[in-house]
């Protein structure tokens, strides 16, 4: 047996492996902390979290798709007052296991989002994941994360009020995402994510209505996993920041892909729904691969695709 190490550095924060669930298909983990050690996983990321409570958009909010889903959740919050003090703490046992833990942060416009980041100035959190990308908020996000000039510009809005390092997690509803991801790293973010959920739509024929309320929604799951691999390939390619790779990852060999294509660690998001364990089972066969192949460092794989 091979001794390996999975450990991996992103803006000088430490993991103890690169597997951490996507924003907002985990609740804030309290939820699972029945059914997973929570300690094994490198990171636990919250679910969107804004300055002023949200409601979310009306039901239904999520529909069934040939290998994924689509969700139009709306990032249903209630608001970063009532994160701190209802899922904070437990966050901060986790966090004292080694398991780090990132805050996605949303919002309708920049100042929004700087005053959840204040906030969070002072909180036991190891980094903050900006959400500019998700398809469900008419008001503002999507426009930030669409246009490389204003994601600059928000991106260096976050980067001057955070004590903790900035990621900035990119929408895959754009032409070009290395302009994106360019831009994310010309403003100063310390990483960069993707993708969030990519836009469509399903209609009952028999109804001959949409299926969410919404109309449209993000689709998710393994459906999406090619395009995500080509992305965050693009995207690494872009900048010299480190890369989150999310999208339709279910095993480890998926995440091994994310990582080959230049991902320094992998969330996993809509496979917890249909195996709360996934996670866990990643990270084992990420290290029955590394064991296979005698890769004595998982850096080693970061981008090694030729
Ligand atoms: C039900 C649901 C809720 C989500 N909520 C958020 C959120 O609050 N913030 C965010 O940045 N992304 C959110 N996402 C996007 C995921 O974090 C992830 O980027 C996307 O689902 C792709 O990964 P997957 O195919 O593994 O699910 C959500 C996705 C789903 C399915």
């Amino acid at each position: 047996m091979t001794a390996f190490s999975t450990e991996i550095k992103i803006a000088g924060v430490t993991f103890k492996n690169p597997v951490m669930n996507a924003s907002g298909t985990f609740g804030n983990g309290r939820e699972y902390a029945e059914l997973l050690d929570l300690s094994k996983l490198g990171a636990i990321v919250t679910k969107g979290v804004s300055l002023t409570p949200w409601e979310g958009n009306p039901t239904p909010r999520v529909a069934e798709t040939p290998s994924g889903m689509l969700n139009a959740i709306g990032l249903q919050n209630p608001g970063i007052d009532k994160f701190i003090d209802r899922e904070l703490p437990f966050l901060e046992e986790v966090r004292s296991s080694g398991t780090r833990v990132i805050v996605n942060v949303c919002g309708h416009s920049v100042d929004e989002y700087v005053s959840v980041i204040e906030r969070l100035s002072d909180k036991p959190v190891d980094m903050l994941e900006i959400n500019v990308s998700c398809p469900n908020v008419k008001e503002g996000a999507i426009a930030f994360g669409q246009d490389p000039d204003m994601l600059r510009d928000v991106t260096k809005a976050c980067k001057s009020a955070a004590k903790q390092p900035v990621i900035m997690k990119l929408t895959p509803n754009v032409t070009d995402i290395k302009a994106l991801a360019k831009a994310a790293e010309d403003g100063g973010a310390d990483a960069i994510s993707l993708i969030n959920t990519i836009t469509g739509m399903k209609i009952d024929v028999e109804k001959k209505r949409f299926l969410l309320a919404n109309r449209t929604g993000g689709l998710s799951g393994p459906a999406i996993h090619p395009v995500a691999v080509r992305m965050v390939y693009e995207a690494a390619h872009a900048v010299d920041i480190p890369v989150i790779g999310m999208g339709g990852v279910i095993s480890g060999n998926d995440a091994l892909e994310m990582i080959l294509a230049g991902a320094s660690a992998v969330a996993v998001g809509t496979a917890t729904f249909h195996d709360p364990d996934a996670m866990i089972r990643i990270i084992g066969e990420i290290g029955e691969y590394m064991e296979k192949h005698a890769v004595t460092d998982i850096n080693e794989l970061v981008g090694a695709v030729s």
